[in-house]
């Protein structure tokens, strides 16, 4: 086995740092979530906005990929990317997706089930995208996300004309470039505990409400 092997092999994390009891729940799967995301700003948890979203394509191959969530409320979920890239090209084959967050520091894990239930408005990508430093602007113009290049020099030289034709003018978004809105019909959160009996929380939305269950370890 090698060492790297070995190493990952013998890594054992015990999570001793709370819980998660029905009796402390917020009634409400977005009120949680809100509840969770102060906790881990105060506790100057790594990237919180960092998330996994995971895409299936029409051949149910699924892929996945970290992205920054930008906003959240009534259990909608919006993030920002390339629209001709591969997740949104599954997109388009296919709505349903998952959020995870990983807050290690709190030893928390949050997964969020939902479908693509549209674009964010024109107004809140152009918002969004204005608020950007410069150099993101252009590189949001600079690159076809998610498609082969023939090496770095065609991406600076992409960068290198957009700074030429954008040097005396304002940077618009480009067309395609925006934000998703993800509708939540699932949440579970997972608080790690001791000996691996860890609590798992979830919130179905079945009937027009919320079921809240508890998923074993
Ligand atoms: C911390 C972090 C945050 C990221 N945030 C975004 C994001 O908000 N939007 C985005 O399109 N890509 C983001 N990326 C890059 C994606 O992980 C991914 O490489 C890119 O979106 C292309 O994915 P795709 O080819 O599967 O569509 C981020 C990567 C990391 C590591």
């Amino acid at each position: 086995m090698s060492k790297v092997n070995q190493h990952i092999s013998m890594l054992r994390e015990d999570f001793n740092k709370g819980e998660l009891l029905e009796v402390n729940l917020c009634k409400a799967p977005d009120l949680q979530f809100e509840q969770w995301m102060k906790e881990a700003i105060d506790a100057k948890v790594n990237e919180v906005p960092a998330c996994n979203l995971a895409t299936v394509d029409e051949n149910n191959k699924p892929s996945a990929r970290i992205i920054y969530l930008r906003e959240f409320f009534d259990n909608e979920f919006y993030f920002y990317t390339n629209y001709n890239s591969r997740k949104a090209n599954d997109i388009v084959k296919n709505p349903n997706v998952c959020l995870t967050f990983f807050w290690p520091e709190l030893e928390r894990q949050i997964r969020i089930e939902g479908i693509i239930s549209g674009f964010a408005s024109a107004d809140k990508s152009d918002a969004y995208f204005n608020a950007r430093p410069l150099d993101s602007k252009i590189g949001a113009w600079s690159s076809p996300q998610s498609c082969v290049l023939k090496g770095r020099e065609e991406l600076n030289k992409f960068v290198l004309d957009n700074k030429e034709k954008y040097q005396n003018s304002e940077i618009p978004r480009p067309a395609f470039w925006g934000g998703y809105i993800i509708k939540a019909n699932y949440y579970e959160f997972w608080q790690g505990r001791k000996n691996r009996l860890h609590d798992r929380i979830t919130f179905t939305f079945k009937n027009n409400h919320w079921q809240i269950e508890r998923l074993a370890p």
